[in-house]
């Protein structure tokens, strides 16, 4: 009934919306996506879906339980599939030889060895992770040692999707990318794939390049967008210090089309997954193949990004004459950007962190990330009295002695800045970490404001 079985080993960000896509465009592919995470899989198949995304719910309705399939089952997925999709994390190592800065790549390697064990015929796999360049060596020669003699084919699919617009980008992406070798049969293996994506995506955008050139591309897509974000970050310093807006000077530089306008958006710093791992994984390429001085560059990148962050905090304690001490600070937004519920390096960990070792009181509000992540992600407990998690920006105001806007949720916008304003200690301070605020008419109500590459009062 279906002529093609996916299976996609990997239920997180990127193989749940990714394969909720593919089975949505393509009727006739039946799609797993398999998880040793029974919690995980469990969520999938429910109405709470782990993975908050605008409109992901939606395509998981429409093909679920139709060909679009969760569950803990790896090996019968990974005997039944023509095509494998490798989707699991790949943080950065925190140990031993490249800690810091190389991938972890025990996920990918302990997929490929399932793999060999379970195959029981020829299978195109597929690299939708991010990993190191030359990874697909690393698994062809576990599947070769495992002694099958099957002929599987490894394919570099990497994915651009960006979280709280992955259904868009899924749906209309700038392009595909698929690596593979140069042999005919590498060669059929991406055509192949090519198949499945040009039932929606035009075939003018699907790249074809060799297995190298595509997984270096992801590392180097992510290091540029963060080095521009760094860039713009760097700016907003010396605007603060000029009296030049951050926000002009990026529209000004922006319509250059050589330049673009798109990532020069300055901010608290930039979070997620990704970028720092990324970026730190290029890093740690460069000096493993003798390159010091290009490993230094795409170092500060990061080195930016941190102080950036520590900026930001540092400005808030200043403003209260160094002394933030049982200050109540109100946090608005935690996740790593709006439209997700994703925590993962967010800024706002490093921001709360900081201000929590100058004894401030934190009252923190985010639409959408759970109560138990904040405190995790925070290493605090229930029952720490200067950390409170709130149900709305309005709680999370009152009484405090300032405003924090870590998150760019459109909601924040729309508040009643007039009554928060009576609701809180004066001055009443706000730091726009986002540059999301009419500071104007903030000021107008009385406020007093900080933000980002703005001249400061
Ligand atoms: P994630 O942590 O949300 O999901 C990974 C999943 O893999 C987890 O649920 C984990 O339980 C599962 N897993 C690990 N080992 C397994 C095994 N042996 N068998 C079965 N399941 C296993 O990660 P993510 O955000 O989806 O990222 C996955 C990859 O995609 C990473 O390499 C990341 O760099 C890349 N990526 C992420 C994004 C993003 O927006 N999050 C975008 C593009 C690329
Ligand atoms: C990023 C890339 O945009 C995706 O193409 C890529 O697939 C993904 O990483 C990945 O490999 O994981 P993501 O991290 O989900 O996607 O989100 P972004 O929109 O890139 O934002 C990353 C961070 O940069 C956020 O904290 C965001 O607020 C910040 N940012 C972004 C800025 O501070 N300024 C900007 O102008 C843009």
């Amino acid at each position: 009934m279906f002529s093609t079985k996916i299976c996609c080993i990997g239920a997180g960000y990127v193989g749940g919306p990714t394969m909720a896509m593919i089975a949505n465009k393509c009727s006739d592919v039946r799609v797993e996506v398999v998880d040793i995470n029974a919690e995980r899989i469990a969520a999938w198949n429910s109405d709470q879906l782990p993975v908050y995304e605008p409109g992901l719910d939606e395509i998981v309705a429409q093909a679920r339980g139709i060909n679009l399939f969760f569950s803990t089952d790896v090996e019968s997925a990974i005997r039944e599939a023509d095509i494998i999709f490798v989707s699991v994390n790949t943080p950065t190592k925190t140990y031993g030889l490249g800690a810091n800065r190389a991938a972890d790549l025990r996920f990918v390697e302990s997929v490929a060895r399932s793999i060999a064990e379970h195959a029981g015929g020829p299978k195109i796999i597929v690299e939708k992770s991010t990993i190191p360049v030359r990874t697909a060596e690393a698994i062809k020669s576990i599947l070769e040692t495992s002694g099958s003699g099957h002929a599987h084919q490894v394919l570099s699919n990497p994915e651009f999707l960006a979280e709280g617009t992955a259904v868009a980008d899924l749906e209309n992406p700038d392009r595909i990318l698929i690596g593979g070798e140069t042999t005919p049969e590498g060669q059929a293996a991406i055509e192949r794939l090519a198949n499945v994506y040009g039932e929606w995506v035009p075939q003018e955008r699907i790249i074809r390049t060799n297995l190298w050139s595509s997984e270096l591309a992801k590392l180097v897509a992510n290091a540029f967008l963060a080095q521009r974000i760094s860039s713009i970050n760097s700016i907003s310093a010396l605007c603060e210090a000029t009296e030049a807006d951050v926000d002009e000077v990026a529209n000004a530089i922006g319509t250059d089309s050589r330049i673009g306008p798109k990532f020069l958006k300055a901010s608290v710093g930039f979070g997620g997954s990704c970028f720092q791992k990324d970026v730190l994984n290029l890093v740690y390429l460069c000096g493993h193949f003798g390159l010091p001085e290009v490993a230094e560059y795409w170092e500060s990148v990061i080195t930016m990004n941190q102080w950036q962050k520590r900026r930001f905090a540092d400005a808030v304690v200043q403003a209260f004459f160094n002394t933030v001490s049982n200050k109540r600070l109100a946090v608005l937004g935690f996740a790593f950007k709006k439209d997700t519920n994703d925590t993962r390096e967010t800024p706002a960990i490093d921001v709360c962190k900081r201000l929590l070792e100058e004894q401030a009181s934190l009252a923190i509000y985010d639409p959408k990330v759970e109560t138990d992540k904040i405190f995790r992600d925070l290493d605090a407990n229930d029952d720490d009295e200067r950390l409170i998690v709130c149900a709305s920006a309005q709680e999370a105001v009152q009484g405090a002695n300032a405003i924090l806007v870590i998150t760019e949720w459109d909601e924040f916008k729309d508040l009643d800045f007039e009554t928060l304003f009576e609701s809180m200690v004066k001055p009443a301070w706000v730091f726009d970490g986002r540059n999301l605020l009419d500071h104007d008419k903030l000021r107008a109500i009385g406020f007093k404001v900080r933000a980002i590459g703005k001249p400061c009062e």
